[in-house]
């Protein structure tokens, strides 16, 4: 069922609450593809109901990023949610979720800002922003949904673990569930911007999958001084690839330490053809 309205999500869902029935999210901006899907599989799994919202969300895109042309699908979207057997897709428009706020900012809207710590660094560092107006829009959506249980991917490592720390800072009592990335059989991490890529583009885009894996098996060979694993990604880059960064950090806290260990994961972000890419592997175990 596709609703627009958050008074007749909130119908709906006081009815499930009534019959105690155990309701997940999976927040998207549509465009969804077998990542969101493995979202939404798990949440029916361990759900008796579940709503996928599919809202490109304004407040997190900076001002030269690509709101306009982030791909709308939503009758697809809509069909995939169906044969998923996903009970309401929520698909509200700007206005329905802000209002007329006219230019959103903090000046108009009240914004939930993650610590800095989190923030200053990786995808926040060059989308300043970014992860605040992520964090407003997740928080309501849980306030909105009330679900039990969202659903987030690894893919965007740096988000799930800003909205863990929201949800314990802030006492939202909603269970977050982390699930695996899903790659293409070529090792290329799906995402919505994949779209944006020609097929050459897609080829140079494995590199990122590509440099994840070979600091992985350095680190398997016994190499843990982290300023030597970052080297080993510089032979894989050519001219068609613009590198953004590279880290290897905790993968609970995204603290930087001098050696790898276990806990780490490497993260990296590139453009491709202009398009801002970005993966990450755990270097010890899944
Ligand atoms: P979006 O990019 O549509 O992603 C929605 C969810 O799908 C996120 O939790 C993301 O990590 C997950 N996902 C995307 N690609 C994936 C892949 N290849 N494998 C596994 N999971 C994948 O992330 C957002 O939207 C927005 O920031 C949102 C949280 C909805 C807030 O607006």
């Amino acid at each position: 069922m596709l609703i627009n309205s958050i008074e007749e999500v909130r119908r709906n869902v006081k009815e499930w609450k009534k019959e105690g029935l155990k309701i997940g999210l999976v927040p998207t901006m549509g465009a969804l593809h077998a990542g969101h899907l493995s979202l939404i599989k798990k949440a029916k799994k361990t759900c008796d109901r579940v709503v996928v919202s599919v809202f490109v969300n304004p407040i997190q895109f900076g001002p030269s990023e690509d709101f306009d042309k982030y791909p709308r699908t939503l009758d697809a979207d809509e069909k995939l949610c169906n044969q998923e057997g996903v009970d309401i897709v929520f698909a509200p428009s700007p206005k329905e979720m802000y209002g007329d706020a006219g230019r959103l900012s903090n000046d108009t809207l009240t914004y939930v800002c993650p610590p800095f710590f989190y923030v200053n660094k990786l995808c926040g560092k060059t989308r300043v922003g970014h992860f605040d107006g992520v964090c407003t829009v997740v928080l309501k959506l849980f306030n909105i949904v009330q679900p039990d249980c969202a659903f987030f991917g690894q893919k965007d490592a740096q988000q799930v673990i800003i909205v863990k720390k929201m949800v314990k800072d802030l006492n939202v009592p909603v269970e977050i569930t982390q699930c695996p990335i899903v790659r293409e059989e070529s090792g290329l991490a799906l995402s919505s911007r994949n779209k944006y890529l020609t097929e050459e583009g897609k080829k140079d885009a494995l590199v990122l999958n590509k440099i994840l894996n070979n600091i992985k098996s350095c680190y398997q060979k016994g190499i843990t001084d982290i300023s030597a694993l970052k080297e080993t990604a510089y032979s894989f880059l050519t001219d068609k690839h613009d590198l953004e960064y590279l880290e290897i950090l905790d993968r609970n806290t995204l603290e930087e330490k001098s050696q790898a260990d276990n806990n780490s994961i490497a993260l990296i972000a590139c453009r491709v053809e202009g398009v801002r890419l970005i993966d990450n592997i755990y270097l010890g175990g899944i």
